[in-house]
């Protein structure tokens, strides 16, 4: 929909970075971040203490550390809740059952090397043999962003480890976590609870876990800590004040759930295989209470669809000349809503094109955007004239007005007289074309252009 095109150049004179490197014996706590946003290390063994951004004044004690649990290998039963038999159930790829959680300490010197340049500054660590880390904090941004390489995890112990990062925050959180359904609705958690029936607890851990795609807020009275993934994890919040993502695991027993083998997965290079190992980021913030969503869900929606970059090589000096060097296909002037994005844009057959827009905001989420949206149409395609707009399904293989006719109409018990209407977007006027979006709504249409453009 848009592109810039930048025409890279050798600079002539080298860039010149301060390069800064801790030394163990001093005792100094040492800042890092060129922009608002502050973390503290402590000098003598580079251990995160502090978050701050001086833009909005928070600031809250911060840890980060890594753990791993160990897999039950199946020889200690638990007590099957219906049956009443005893069950050996081991760790596996299909199931998670710790036996116990130990922290991963830095082995002998610690490695930690601080980077500072003009847009940003990054902080080094090497955990251990197999685990490095790079924290980036950059001038315009107010996370950080983490990112982890992990493998491969040894298991000459015979012992499976499932590999976690944890965040510490003194924060008040009352056993209550958020974790995303597919990226879009955040679903409040509670530790131990189930809202629908009176839960057992078995599995204190396992039984809390739950898959974050999007990714995993918590929030006490006066503060959000939110982290946000490129990539489905386990995530949960075991104890109050704190995060936690499981990023590579690796087993030695299996489930009995169908693999028939341990999730040990290897690479081998020539005759020498290690466990894999794992690369990945995540993305960390504290607002002010009510402020995390707008973060959330703008920041998320650039990690889900970052900018593509490509690259290619000048050929000759008048490349500009033939080419456009910046596109973009919608009115220069105009811009969707901050809480819009659009999904999908496929052309199909006879110049139709499949168009998708989506609130990316749930009802009371965010005091400015969790409102009802609109996007002209006839600005998404200056270039275009719609002949013939319909709305579709989801899936799109059938018109929205067939599949509400087709509808069961549900009788639930109780909720007779009151029926909670869902709020929606109007209908689309087949002049003015003016989509209407209310929060956490996709909407799909087939648009059919008019074979001839529109002269400007
Ligand atoms: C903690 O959460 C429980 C419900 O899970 C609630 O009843 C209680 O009021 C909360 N406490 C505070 C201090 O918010
Ligand atoms: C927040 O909760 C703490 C106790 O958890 C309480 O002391 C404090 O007064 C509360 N602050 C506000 C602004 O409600
Ligand atoms: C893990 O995989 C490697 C490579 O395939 C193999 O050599 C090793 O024996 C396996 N270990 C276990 C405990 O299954
Ligand atoms: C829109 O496209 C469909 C499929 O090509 C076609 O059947 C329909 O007649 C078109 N509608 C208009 C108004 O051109």
């Amino acid at each position: 929909m848009f592109f810039l095109c930048y025409f890279l150049a050798a600079a002539s004179a080298s860039v010149r970075q301060t390069f800064y490197r801790s030394e163990r014996s001093q005792n100094k706590t040492i800042e890092v971040g060129p922009g608002n946003l502050k973390l503290n290390y402590s000098g003598n063994e580079g251990k995160l203490t502090n978050y701050a951004n001086i833009r909005n004044s928070i600031k809250a004690f911060l840890e980060q550390s890594y753990s791993f649990y160990s897999a039950n290998d199946g020889t200690e039963p638990f007590i099957s809740p219906t049956d009443g038999t005893e069950v050996f159930q081991p760790s596996g790829a299909y199931i998670f059952r710790p036996n116990g959680t130990h922290p991963i300490k830095s082995e002998g010197q610690v490695s930690f090397t601080v980077l500072r340049g003009s847009l940003l500054d990054e902080v080094h660590h090497r955990i251990n043999s197999w685990i490095y880390q790079i924290t980036r904090l950059y001038r315009d941004k107010e996370h950080a962003e983490v990112e982890f390489i992990v493998g491969s995890i040894p298991i000459d112990d015979m012992i499976g480890k499932e590999v976690v990062t944890r965040i510490t925050t003194t924060m008040k959180s009352n056993k209550t976590f958020y974790t995303d359904s597919n990226g879009r609705d955040f679903i409040k958690r509670i530790r131990d609870y189930r809202s629908d029936w009176d839960l057992e607890v078995n599995q204190p851990v396992a039984g809390n876990y739950y898959p974050i795609n999007l990714g995993i807020y918590t929030k006490d009275n006066r503060t959000e800590l939110s982290v946000l993934v490129d990539r489905p994890v386990g995530g949960s919040s075991i104890v109050d004040g704190q995060l936690e993502l499981m990023l590579h695991r690796r087993l030695v027993t299996e489930d009995d759930k169908g693999v028939r083998e341990g999730l040990n997965e290897t690479v081998c290079v020539v005759d020498k295989c290690e466990g894999l190992t794992i690369q990945g980021k995540y993305y960390l913030r504290i607002d002010p209470l009510g402020e995390g969503a707008k973060w959330r869900r703008s920041y998320g929606q650039e990690i889900y669809s970052p900018l593509l970059l490509a690259f290619s090589e000048q050929d000759g000096d008048n490349w500009a000349n033939s080419h456009l060097p910046s596109f973009s296909g919608m009115d220069p002037s105009y811009m969707l809503p901050d809480n819009i994005a659009m999904i999908t844009l496929q052309e199909l057959d006879e110049g139709k094109v499949l168009l998708r827009l989506a609130h990316l905001y749930e009802i009371g989420e965010d005091k400015d955007l969790s409102v009802m949206a609109s996007v002209e149409l006839k600005k998404v395609f200056p270039e275009k004239k719609i002949i013939k707009i319909t709305e579709m399904s989801l899936s799109a293989n059938q018109e929205k007005a067939e599949m509400e006719k087709k509808r069961l109409v549900w009788k639930v018990e109780g909720s007779a007289e009151k029926k909670s209407r869902v709020l929606r977007g109007g209908p689309v006027h087949p002049e003015k074309l003016v989509v209407e979006l209310a929060p956490m709504e996709i909407r799909t249409f087939i648009i059919n252009f008019s074979r001839k453009q529109v002269h400007h």
